[in-house]
């Protein structure tokens, strides 16, 4: 059984018929020549042909198909009709083979107006790209366009597959609060005033992290959602203030289980959007990931892997290299015309990563290296580098020579500069992450980070090095990559109260102020919690990168600008001084 219906089915005609119309424009096919239709929508454009004869394309939201209409002279632009008329075949010679109703075209049309339109005020193609401010502004026109009305389509069918696959494995849907208290999950969080009790506040959710871990303590076993998620973060391609995820938590289950099924819901979604089942998805370590790759969400499309050069170099006379903790190089395929002003740009951005410098190399025909360190090096040195790299003429070799951490994420981005391909281009790269270490680093004040969350389990072999040696402990956490783009992260929980207060400790949160923010979730800790873990993947994410776009906001219907304002609806606004008074809330003038 297909996992959903496919992208471009079109709906059964039974279900779209309504009072005013027999079937959509767009689904109309040369099988239905000789059958009076009645089709409602918008004039998408209007052709004369001699004095009485006009052409008039109609648009519904399957797509358009070509009317021919006697006397039509009122008809403008956007303006919203009925069209009756017989389904026949094109005449020889006319039929449009880039449309998918182009061999055929609705004769002998009436029309009645439903309601005129004023002008459009951008073009409703997809060729066209009106600025942005005013696409949003009008975003009911905007999403009139094939490209966006295609993408609400693409989500849709995501969400139904989504949705089918996680009925399938057992899951149950559960809806959790949006008014919420603040968790620790990184983001600054949109606060909202009560009215009822003023001075106080709930806290948007940055997703049901708690929520659903306090499900599994409730004994719901398996729990879905299509959630709302809403952080108060700067807007970028691929994040917005409120997005999407699907979220999910299971009890008595391993990370393989968990990552089973996430890959189930995420293969459906793909092929149900594609038509194509991507394959297993690979798993990499954190330490491979980026060893290999120099990132935590490597982009496997983006050219050659990073390459160890320690042995090559072991007995380097080369100063830049000798001693050096760690030396790996990459080659960047056909990069080697790159001129100087180039290599020296190269060469700044490496040391604004945190390199000392970059060291590059031009393969020249006949495998010559050009290169202005290239004397320094033994021949030994040059083959050993050729060797390791394989490197061929025209290639451009760059080499960091630093501590691990450096020289990985100093080469890892350097990659993604010369060789990543737009986020929406090629086939899909999905790769998992596991093996996450608990903290990504020290805050100013020397105090881990999680790089997850606070409510993820450390890996049990390495609970006693919480306080010794936090760094070094791995966790139980895992995350789904796409194109380079975080897909999804997950991890095995923390199921016990004690687990929990040793974490909260080793991040400074203490004892009392635990109690105070999250008591609720210790508490229930008390009562019987399952082991449990979860995951939740960016929907937009994944829709985007289905639908071919690069950009979120291009799969939500109704999204905000880059600087977090709404023009369609002038949100954010001010609101009434009463308002503000029974919320009890003053507002204090802009900081100067
Ligand atoms: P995390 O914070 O990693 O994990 O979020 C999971 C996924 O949500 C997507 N995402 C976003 N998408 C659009 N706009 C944003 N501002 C944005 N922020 C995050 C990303 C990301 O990978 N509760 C945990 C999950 C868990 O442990 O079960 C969580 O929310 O695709
Ligand atoms: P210097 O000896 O500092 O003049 O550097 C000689 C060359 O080696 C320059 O091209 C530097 O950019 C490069 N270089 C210096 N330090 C490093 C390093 N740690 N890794 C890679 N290249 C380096």
């Amino acid at each position: 059984m297909s996992p959903s219906r496919p992208l471009d089915a079109p709906p059964d005609a039974s279900a779209t018929a309504t009072a005013l119309r027999t079937d959509l424009a767009g689904d109309l096919r040369a099988g239905d020549a000789g059958r009076q239709v009645a089709l409602c929508g918008w004039v998408a454009r209007r052709r004369e042909h001699g004095e009485h004869l006009a052409f008039v394309d109609l648009r519904d939201r399957s797509g358009v198909v070509q009317c021919v209409v006697d006397g039509a002279s009122d008809l403008r632009s956007e303006y919203v009709v009925r069209v009756t008329g017989t389904v026949r075949d094109r005449p020889e010679g006319t039929v449009n083979p880039d449309l998918a109703t182009g061999e055929i075209e609705v004769g002998d049309c009436a029309v009645e107006v439903l309601n005129a339109a004023e002008p459009p005020p951008f073009p409703v193609t997809d060729r066209v790209d009106a600025d942005e401010t005013a696409r949003l502004r009008h975003r009911y026109v905007d999403l009139r366009r094939d490209r966006m009305q295609r993408n609400l389509l693409v989500r849709a069918t995501v969400n139904r597959a989504l949705r089918s696959a996680m009925e399938r494995q057992g899951f149950l849907e559960v809806e959790t609060p949006l008014l919420w208290v603040p968790t620790p999950e990184g983001a600054r969080e949109f606060v909202i005033p009560s009215r009822l009790r003023p001075g106080e506040f709930y806290v948007l959710p940055q997703s049901p992290q708690l929520a659903k871990q306090l499900l599994m303590v409730a004994g719901v076993d398996r729990y879905y959602q299509i959630a709302r998620c809403l952080r108060d973060e700067d807007l970028r391609a691929d994040r917005q203030f409120e997005f999407s995820q699907l979220d999910l938590e299971a009890s008595f289950v391993s990370q393989d289980d968990v990552l089973g099924f996430v890959s189930e819901a995420v293969l459906d979604a793909a092929q149900a959007v594609t038509g194509e089942r991507p394959g297993e998805i690979p798993r990499l370590t954190w330490a491979e990931a980026m060893g290999r790759f120099g990132s935590d969400k490597p982009d496997l499309r983006a050219g050659p892997e990073l390459v160890e050069l320690g042995e090559v170099f072991a007995a380097t006379g080369f100063r830049a290299f000798a001693g050096a903790p760690c030396i790996k190089g990459l080659r960047a395929p056909g990069h080697g015309d790159l001129g100087r002003n180039r290599l020296d740009a190269l060469t700044e951005r490496a040391k604004g990563l945190g390199a000392k410098g970059l060291v590059w190399l031009r393969v020249a025909d006949g495998g010559a290296l050009d290169s202005p360190v290239a004397k320094f090096l033994s021949d030994g040195e040059r083959a050993g580098l050729v060797g390791a790299t394989g490197a061929a003429p025209g290639d451009l070799l760059l080499v960091v020579a630093d501590e691990r951490r450096t020289v990985e994420i100093v080469l890892g981005q350097l990659r993604l500069d010369l060789g990543r391909p737009p986020v929406n281009e090629g086939p899909l790269a999905l790769t998992w992450v596991v093996d996450f270490p608990l903290f990504e680093g020290l805050d100013p004040a020397g105090r881990p980070v999680p790089a997850h969350h606070a409510f993820t389990m450390p890996h049990p072999d390495d609970l006693d090095l919480l306080e010794s040696d936090p760094l070094s402990v791995r966790s139980q956490s895992y995350d789904l990559v796409l194109n380079g783009w975080e897909l999804g992260s997950g991890s095995i929980r923390i199921h016990r109260s004690d687990v929990q207060a040793a974490i909260f400790a080793t991040l400074g949160i203490s004892d009392e102020d635990a109690r105070a923010r999250f008591g609720f979730l210790l508490d229930a800790f008390r009562y019987g919690a399952p082991p449990h873990g979860g995951f939740a993947v960016g929907l937009d994410r994944l829709v985007a990168i289905l639908a071919g776009e690069d950009n979120i906001r291009e799969v939500i219907a109704f999204p905000k600008t880059q600087s977090g304002a709404d023009p369609l609806t002038g949100a954010p606004a001010p609101v009434s001084p009463r308002l503000l008074d029974e919320l009890g809330v003053r507002v204090l003038p802009p900081p100067t």
